[in-house]
């Protein structure tokens, strides 16, 4: 059994972000008759997630919508408080929410949101954007010339190039694609070490997604970023994670290097997911349908494994207890009682 993440198979050990037993409950808001009884209802959105994000690699969060997946990246961000738990940055406690102490946290853990239209405002151009976060983060330079370099080298990392078609357009202007660009540009802006992307390219069309993983990946070796990726396609996670950890209703299920965890999942919802994922190789009326079931309510769910009631391997005690994490391979684990030691 093991309670934290191993090293992974490379060894690497270059943890820049750590996350341990991270838990979120938002309250409900009461209406009606609820009003009157004293019990605080919460969703139980992140339930006691251990993660690690380490420098020069893409660590992958993958599950369905719902899953708890941004509420992970926004707790790491600190944009959220988290219930519980700790996240540690280089082995340090993080306490960032609010002031100063957040925005120096943030010039070292970017995030970068989904819909890159409604990240970036409308009524500014480029340029606006990439010199306010230069600006905010001490590294616009001391002279206007320092500045333009400072954009140029940012629309050349991202690909944006030539630098001087692109940093006086409008988002309106642009394609999605090269809006998410100038989105990744902006984080770049503060020189950081780890960079959280939410589904970065799942609002995008599918034939420019590619463009913008390979960019990542790029960023990654060249900046050696730690860069959580999050996707609800576990497909992308193996061409374009080293290690992927699969979240189910609020918990992580299984994780381990992108390859074993893809190639040999372990855990009976990991096996769905990659059942029902498309596949180009199969005709469409031979995909299942998802699977038994929808995922449970976080308000109240199921005791023990969250899985079970869709599980085709429930056993009893998958009801009383919450499973802890098994060994199923070398840096790979499965939370499924089916890898129990007496099993
Ligand atoms: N600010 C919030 N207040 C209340 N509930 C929230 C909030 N943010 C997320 N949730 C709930 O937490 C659960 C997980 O959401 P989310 O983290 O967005 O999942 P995912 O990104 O995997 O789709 C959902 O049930 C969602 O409704
Ligand atoms: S712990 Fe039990 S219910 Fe949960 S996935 Fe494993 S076998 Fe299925
Ligand atoms: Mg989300």
């Amino acid at each position: 059994m093991t309670t934290a993440p191993q090293p992974t198979a490379s060894g690497t050990t270059d943890v820049v972000l750590e996350a341990e037993g991270l838990t979120k409950h938002f309250p409900v808001r009461k209406r009606g008759r609820e009003l009157l009884s004293k019990t605080v209802r919460s969703v139980r959105a992140v339930e006691d997630v251990t993660l690690r994000l380490h420098r020069g690699r893409v660590t992958a969060l993958v599950g369905e919508s719902g899953s708890g997946k941004s509420s992970v990246a926004r707790l790491l961000a600190q944009l959220h408080l988290q219930t519980s738990g700790t996240i540690k940055l280089h082995g340090e406690e993080v306490h960032a929410k609010g002031g100063r102490k957040f925005r120096a946290y943030s010039k070292r853990v970017q995030m970068i949101f989904q819909d890159p239209f409604a990240s970036l405002n409308p009524v500014h151009t480029v340029r606006y954007h990439l010199t306010r976060a230069l600006k905010i983060h001490g590294r616009a330079g001391k002279t206007p010339q320092d500045l333009e370099e400072a954009l140029y080298d940012l629309l050349t990392r991202v690909q944006l190039t030539p630098p001087e078609r692109y940093v006086d357009k409008f988002p309106h202007e642009l394609s999605g694609g090269q809006r998410q660009r100038v989105a990744i540009a902006r984080a770049l802006g503060a020189d950081p070490e780890a960079l959280l992307a939410d589904e970065p390219v799942s609002m995008l069309d599918v034939s420019i997604r590619l463009g913008v993983l390979n960019l990542l990946r790029d960023l990654k070796d060249r900046l050696r970023l730690a860069i959580l990726y999050i996707t609800h396609d576990i497909a992308s996670a193996r061409y374009f994670a080293d290690e992927t950890y699969v979240m189910y209703a609020g918990r992580v299920v299984e994780g381990g290097d992108s390859e074993s965890v893809t190639q040999h999942p372990a855990h009976p919802y990991t096996q769905l997911l990659i059942d029902s994922a498309p596949d180009p190789d199969r005709p469409a009326a031979e995909e299942k349908d998802g699977g038994t079931g929808e995922p449970p309510s976080l308000i109240d769910p199921p005791p023990g494994c969250r899985f079970h009631p869709r599980c085709p391997h429930a056993m009893k005690i998958c009801s009383d207890q919450v499973p802890p994490r098994f060994d199923v391979g070398e840096g790979h684990f499965a939370a499924c009682w089916l890898y129990g030691e007496d099993r």
